[in-house]
């Protein structure tokens, strides 16, 4: 049978997310030069932020280590055991961020509310520790006459572009997934966090100041099988990023004299801060809803890798785009005799469609997509969708995502290819987290059918390991914290 009317115009529009393989290779041509930019001074596109981690570890550290996290969605606190045999016990909890702490012209309640999560996990895993050194803390207040046993190294994870000035400073740059707080930009994160500790007189410190595609690359580096070292950490999720290994030497915006970075390994994980990556588009795609989408977020101009390609916005375009179809009579998409969507319809409120739906309508193979049909309905209201209906929005959804793993491997692929890691004869172990490549079907395959592509990758495409780091956030942050409290480098393999 022909396409009906929906499908049809659907597929129109699906088109539009199309990225042939020369506007890949633009894009990797592109970003080559942006790094080379943001290696050479600060006020850049790509950051290019130097971490003052200085190598990568190789599963033998050890010791217990607090983690926080906040970059997303939700925090989490976590305590890490690390075993020495490349294992780890990991306990955690885990709430949702309060909206109106998110977006609010203060810092101050954010930051109490996560010592808040601090202190109540401390209560319950660790409660023996916990009480005799916080009734003393409050006592005598926090000086340290202490024995520095007795205080909790914690590993910050902070997963919004922060420059950094050693392991534990560094200042807010800009925040983004939807995060405004006009207060804290320019302000020391790690002391944020402190002062609120404090005030609680909890016996922790703030060792180390992690970004959590650095705490993935630690982390993959930690548990990954056989000696290939790691070369890229990198996140798929809610918003996206990656840090790598990269040579001191060419950092060379990094005045390196008397730093402590300068030592022997002469290596430093960059975190590239890639979403931003050609804010200006001069490469990237900019569709209608694109359009759209940049000119109702909290950062209009900022983020426009991200804002193409994480979780947090690819189910806004979809959103976008079907309203876009609903709302042309000649489409007819979700149309009966009048319209399937009813006005109380979450397809009707910005950010309403979550990533997950897009999983979800990917992964459906029934003959009449049922189970996107059943989404439909659950997620928006919409009841009565014809098979048409669903094939149009699966259509839509596939190629938003596709365009998103596409963009992808632009990033990756540069920096194999800049750091000339896949020019090596070993295998080259990229580690990656976050919704997309978790539960998005085939979204790793579709960024390897790119970079194959790409010139100086192709058939060396084999030789990419992508394998996910799970709690690179928590496991990551406590390697960094370890190293942060030896105040000596891991060693390099
Ligand atoms: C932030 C990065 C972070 C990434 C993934 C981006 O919005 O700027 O710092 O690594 O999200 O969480």
């Amino acid at each position: 049978m022909a396409p009906g009317p929906s499908l049809d115009a659907a597929l129109r529009v699906a088109r539009e997310f199309d990225l042939p393989s020369d506007q890949v290779q633009r894009g990797v041509d592109e970003f080559l030069s942006q790094m080379a930019e943001g290696m050479a001074k600060n006020g850049t596109n790509l950051s290019q932020i130097p971490t003052y981690v200085t190598s990568v570890p190789n599963g033998t550290e050890k010791g217990l280590y607090l983690a926080v996290d906040l970059g997303g969605t939700n925090f989490r606190v976590c305590s890490i055991n690390l075993r020495g045999d490349s294992t780890f016990d990991l306990t955690q909890s885990k709430v949702a961020i309060p909206r109106d702490l998110m977006v609010a012209p203060s810092y101050k309640e954010l930051f109490k509310f996560l010592a808040k999560q601090v202190e109540s996990f401390l209560e319950t895993h660790h409660n023996e520790h916990f009480e005799a050194t916080v009734r003393r803390r409050r006592l005598t207040g926090t000086t340290d006459e202490y024995r520095r046993e007795e205080i909790f190294d914690l590993g910050f994870t902070f997963s919004f572009p922060v420059h950094q000035t050693s392991i534990n400073r560094g200042t807010l740059i800009r925040w983004t997934k939807g995060f405004d707080i006009p207060d804290a930009v320019g302000q020391d994160v790690c002391l944020m966090l402190q002062d609120a500790i404090n005030e609680l007189h909890l016996p922790v410190r703030v060792a180390a100041l992690v970004n959590d595609t650095v705490g993935t690359l630690m982390a993959r580096s930690y548990t990954s099988p056989g000696k290939t070292e790691t070369v890229i950490g990198a996140i798929f999720g809610t918003g996206t990023n990656g840090a790598y290994v990269e040579k001191l030497n060419r950092l060379t915006k990094l005045n390196t004299k008397g730093e402590p970075a300068a030592d022997a390994t002469q290596q430093m994980v960059i975190n590239t801060e890639w979403g931003s990556f050609d804010n200006n588009l001069s490469v990237l795609p900019n569709t209608l809803y694109d359009q759209q989408l940049d000119a109702a977020s909290v950062n209009p101009g900022i983020q426009m890798f991200e804002k193409r390609v994480s979780g947090m916005f690819l189910g806004e375009i979809l959103r976008l785009a079907i309203l876009g179809l609903a709302k042309d009579a000649t489409a007819r998409l979700l149309r009966g005799d009048g319209t399937l969507i009813p006005t109380d319809s979450p397809l009707y409120t910005p950010w309403g469609i979550d990533t997950s739906f897009l999983s979800v309508i990917e992964a459906d193979t029934t003959s009449d997509l049922a189970e996107t049909k059943a989404a439909l309905f659950e997620h928006f209201k919409v009841s009565n969708a014809s098979t048409d209906d669903a094939q149009a929005i699966q259509a839509i959804g596939h190629a938003i995502a596709k365009r998103s793993a596409r963009l992808s491997a632009i990033a990756l692929a540069a920096i194999l290819i800049d750091t000339k890691r896949i020019d090596t004869d070993e295998t080259v172990d990229i580690g990656v987290d976050g919704s997309l490549v978790e539960f998005y079907p085939k979204f790793v395959d579709y960024i390897r059918e790119a970079m194959r592509e790409i010139k100086g990758i192709g058939e060396k495409e084999k030789k990419v390991r992508i394998g996910i780091a799970k709690d690179g956030s928590g496991v990551g942050a406590a390697l960094i914290a370890l190293v942060a409290h030896k105040g000596y480098a891991i060693e390099s393999r």
